[in-house]
């Protein structure tokens, strides 16, 4: 059979993460040992009363039919969790709906909202599925730079007017995926702003709001006062609560587009396991002494990595939060030479910057997904390749 992949199929490039897992797969075949920092998948497991939840749910068997938009104790347990953790007030009816991970939310709300030829503002560098969603979509991006000099957050001014007058929609996320930087209230307020002047829908992806370290503040976009009326927040349980593989998240905020977003869902899958919303109701009604505790494993990590990069003479910016490291490569290289040499020769994984967006070369991402010791390894192994290298020069 001749088949060719559609044209929407075709605008998709094939995953970076897949060539680098086949990079490592060869490398490893040829007897390398590699130490995997590339795939933002937490190591951690989930509290283990979450587990107990789960478990027990698991063996009533009258809950294993379809659940369609979910069970209104997830909702509320949402709400319970925003009031407590960022001082937000929602309507557990209107304002929120269950989501198959937020990725679910993330790829399917270009489709519900855009139609083709509206644009849409996305981060560049960005996490993969706003684009992709956007093209989905059939929508038009319009690619917002983020900029270390801008404190990696878009310039607004910058945006022709003639684009604005097209645009529909736009993403933004603090603390991203890859950029890890966080926003002031100032920002969010300035983005508030804009939205009404120039009737945009805001989305902002919340997934790392419990990987904030250093005592800076979680600053939902919710809690600032006009958010409601201009945007939505995709939040998840996948890093907070280490359930990435249960996928259940939410988005909460803007009772129109949250419909819109219910009514595409409601004809395209029919709900998430009964057992897993049980476990995430525990889970967001928790004490949340265990984030607490889950923030200082990471600020280890985090330290670990550095500290040891900072070894090789490889100056990396400390993150402020996520589970990732954006680091600015050392020059000679471009970030796919650079990730694909760490594999090779060093044995240690990472994506290249310019999978996230063209203002990404010049970067790689770490996830910081192993304990402390071993990423003070991948470090001295980077150290030795970056010695070897200078020598070779
Ligand atoms: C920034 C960001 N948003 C959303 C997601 C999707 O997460 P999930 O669908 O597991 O909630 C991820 C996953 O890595 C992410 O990094």
């Amino acid at each position: 059979m001749n088949l060719i992949g559609s044209e929407k199929l075709q605008k998709m490039s094939a995953s970076i993460f897949q060539e680098v897992a086949d990079r490592k797969k060869a490398a490893m075949k040829k007897g390398k040992e590699v130490i995997d920092l590339s795939v933002g998948s937490p190591d951690f497991p989930p509290p283990s009363f979450v587990v107990d939840a789960l478990v027990k749910s698991v063996q009533d068997t009258s809950k294993y039919g379809y659940t369609l938009k979910g069970i209104a104790e997830f909702n509320e347990a949402v709400c319970y969790f925003y009031k407590q953790r960022y001082g937000v007030d929602l309507d557990h009816a209107k304002e929120v709906l269950q989501l198959m991970g937020s990725q679910d939310g993330l790829a399917h709300l270009a489709t519900a909202i855009i139609n083709p030829g509206e644009y849409v503002l996305v981060p560049d560098p960005g996490y993969p599925i706003y684009e992709a969603s956007v093209n989905l979509a059939g929508g038009v991006i319009y690619p917002m730079p983020l900029l270390e000099e801008n404190r990696f957050l878009p310039n607004l001014n910058d945006i022709p007017l003639e684009v604005l007058q097209k645009t529909k929609m736009m993403i933004i996320s603090y603390p991203g995926n890859p950029v890890t930087a966080l926003a002031d209230e100032a920002f969010f307020e300035e983005v508030i702003e804009f939205a009404r002047t120039h009737n945009i829908l805001v989305v902002h992806d919340f997934a790392y709001s419990e990987l904030i370290f250093d005592n800076h503040p979680q600053i939902s976009f919710m809690a600032v006062p006009g958010a409601k009326e201009v945007g939505i927040e995709f939040n998840s349980l996948s890093k907070t609560f280490n359930m990435a593989g249960c996928r259940i998240g939410y988005v909460v905020g803007n009772e129109e587009a949250i419909n819109l977003l219910a009514t595409f869902k409601s004809n395209i899958d029919y709900g998430v396991f009964y057992p897993i919303q049980q476990a995430a109701v525990k889970a967001l009604t928790s004490d949340f002494s265990y984030l607490h505790e889950q923030v200082k494993e990471y600020e280890l990590r985090r330290e670990a990595l550095i500290a040891g990069l900072k070894k090789s003479g490889w100056q990396v910016a400390k993150s402020p939060a996520t589970m990732f490291v954006w680091a600015k490569i050392p020059e000679g290289w471009t970030s796919r030479q650079f990730a694909f040499e760490l594999i090779d020769q060093a044995g240690v994984a990472v994506i290249p910057g310019d999978a996230f967006g063209s203002l990404g070369e010049g970067y790689v991402r770490i996830a910081l997904v192993q304990p402390p010791v071993m990423l003070s390894q991948a470090a001295e192994r980077i150290e030795q390749f970056l010695a070897d290298r200078l020598i070779e020069k």
